[in-house]
Order: structure tokens, then sequence, then C-alpha cells
């Protein structure tokens, strides 16, 4: 007898500015438990940021990034991310974990997103040890800097920061 049973449809919420490995850890994860994979790309971030890409360029970096991936659709989306999720049926949302200093800010971020939609459920995932120190954050600044982040981020992503902020960016002096 065959078992029909409804496919699995979850969000991947996020900045992604910019995609780092520590996000493609969490989406080959992620890969692994649904069938289909919505990274979303917010246009509107709780936390005040100073931004590196566009909205687009972010968009457009993902995708190129997950051509390959035909579970994986990269969108960009404005507003609540409950209404988001809502609109696509996508019923969980899934967001990396990687210490104890990111669990109160994320545990009020899913409480209120259940709150907004009782039928949402948030899997939270633990990346690889290698990347628990990264953060999109510090590789901004880092680039900004002048820094080598050729280990932070995949090789598109590398490649733009490049050409933003010169050679030193992927290590070359
Ligand atoms: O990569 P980030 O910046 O940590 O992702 C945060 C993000 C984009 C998931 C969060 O800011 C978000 O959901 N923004 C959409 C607006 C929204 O729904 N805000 C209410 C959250 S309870």
């Amino acid at each position: 007898m065959t078992v029909h049973r409804k496919e699995h449809v979850a969000v991947y919420p996020g900045s992604f500015d910019p995609l780092t490995l520590g996000h493609d850890d969490i989406i080959h994860r992620a890969l692994k438990i649904v069938d289909r994979l919505l990274v979303a790309v917010a246009e509107t971030s709780t936390q005040e940021k100073q931004g590196l890409f566009s909205l687009e360029e972010r968009v457009e970096l993902l995708s190129r990034t997950y051509a390959g991936e035909p579970a994986v659709e990269v969108v960009s989306f404005s507003g609540l991310l409950v209404e988001f999720a809502r609109s696509r049926e996508a019923r969980l949302i899934i967001r990396g974990l990687r210490a104890v200093s990111d669990f109160e800010y994320e545990f009020q971020m899913a409480l209120m997103n259940r709150s907004l939609w009782p039928e949402l459920d948030v899997i939270f995932m633990a990346p690889d040890n290698r990347y628990t120190f990264l953060s999109a954050s510090l590789v901004r600044e880092v680039a900004r800097l002048g820094g080598d982040v050729s280990e932070y981020v995949p090789p598109l992503v590398l490649e733009r920061m490049v050409e933003r902020f010169g050679p030193r960016a992927r290590g070359d002096r």
C-alpha cells in the first residue's frame, strides 16, 4: 500500500547579509528533514543593522548559490514572517542556534511568531562546530576592516566581497 503524506515545506528566514558557510550548513541540514525549503530573505530585520548588500543582491547571490538544489527556493519577503509563511502554507520555520546567547532572542521570536499564527512550529538546528563563532555581522565587519573572509562565505559571495572590498577579502595582501 502506498502511503501519501503531505509534503513538509519549511521557511528558513534571515537577512543573509551576507550568506555565510554557517547558513549554508543549516540549509543542507534542513534539506535532510524537509521536502522543500523556502530560503526567505527579509527586507525588514528585527535588529538594527548596518547593511552590506541590497535585498536584490542577497537574493541573487543565494539564488545562484542554490541553483543546483531543486528543493530550495529563494524568495524575498517584506512585512511579517508569519504572513509570508502562511501565504505559502509553510508551517515550519527553521532557525540556526549557535550558542546559548542566541537562545533568548530566538525563543522570544519563535513564541511571538506562534502567538501570531498558532499553526506554526519552529525547529532550531545546531550548525557544525566549525561555525559556532560565525555571524554575518562579524563577517561584514572583518571585510570592511580589510580582513580575510575567504573561510566564512561561499565562493560567489566571496567574489562579490572581493569586488566590494578588494583582494584583501580573499587574503591577498
Ligand atoms: O538573519 P537575521 O537578521 O537574524 O533574521 C531575522 C529575521 C529576518 C528572521 C527576523 O528579523 C524577521 O522575522 N523579520 C521579519 C519581520 C517580522 O516578522 N518581525 C517579527 C518577528 S517576531
